[in-house]
């Protein structure tokens, strides 16, 4: 199972093949990724990726309340040669984390960035006690949907017009870690 292989492969993503592939990318530009916690200072570097990312950006405040005032969000920013390139949010709550977010600057997709940056979220997030995970993705999201699937997402619903920007469907997503 998918699943298990990723919670075996330990703390480090960079034991993981997927990374392996990512990181042999990665070393043609001399690059490595680190993941760690979003801080109010990346807020300008996580706007501007937010706001090429989604027909309906948050704002810089829902994520700064994001970071000040909710306990229940976990939120991590992908960096690459000193830059953010990319970020991924959740709400953990009790052992579930809803995904509430997650990007990669547009001249970095394609590239397994984030699938690294997936992978060590959820490899940290099962060592703070995280056992399934779920996210919302638009039914015409090709590039997430298929990142998704190859992390181990099955598909468990659909909701008729769930964005209201556009009134697409939503399609349901669950893993257990
Ligand atoms: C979804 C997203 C985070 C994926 O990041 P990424 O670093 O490109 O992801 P990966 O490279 O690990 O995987 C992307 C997959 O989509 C495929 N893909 C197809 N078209 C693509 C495109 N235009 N750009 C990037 N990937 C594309 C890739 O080939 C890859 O699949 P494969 O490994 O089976 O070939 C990124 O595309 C993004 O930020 N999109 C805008 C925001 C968004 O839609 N977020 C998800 C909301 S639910």
């Amino acid at each position: 199972m998918a699943e298990r292989g990723m919670r075996n492969s330990g703390t480090d993503p960079r034991e993981t093949d997927s990374y392996r592939r990512g990181g042999e990318k990665a070393e043609e530009s001399s690059e490595k990724g680190i993941v760690r916690p979003m801080r109010i200072e990346d807020l300008g570097s996580v706007i501007a990726i937010e706001q090429v990312s989604f027909p309906t950006p948050w704002s810089i405040h829902s994520f700064a309340t994001e970071l000040r005032d909710n306990e229940y969000a976990r939120y991590h920013c992908l960096e690459v040669g000193g830059l953010v390139i990319g970020y991924m949010g959740l709400w953990f709550i009790l052992d579930e984390g809803h995904i509430t977010n997650v990007a990669i600057m547009p001249g970095h997709r394609g590239r397994h960035w984030g699938e690294f940056l997936m992978r060590s979220v959820m490899s940290k997030m099962a060592m703070e006690g995280m056992e399934r995970m779920t996210l919302e993705v638009r039914v015409s999201n090709d590039p997430a949907r298929r990142l998704y699937e190859r992390l181990g997402f099955k598909v468990a619903g659909r909701r008729k017009g769930y964005y209201v920007d556009t009134r697409e469907d939503a399609l349901i997503m669950w893993l257990e870690l």
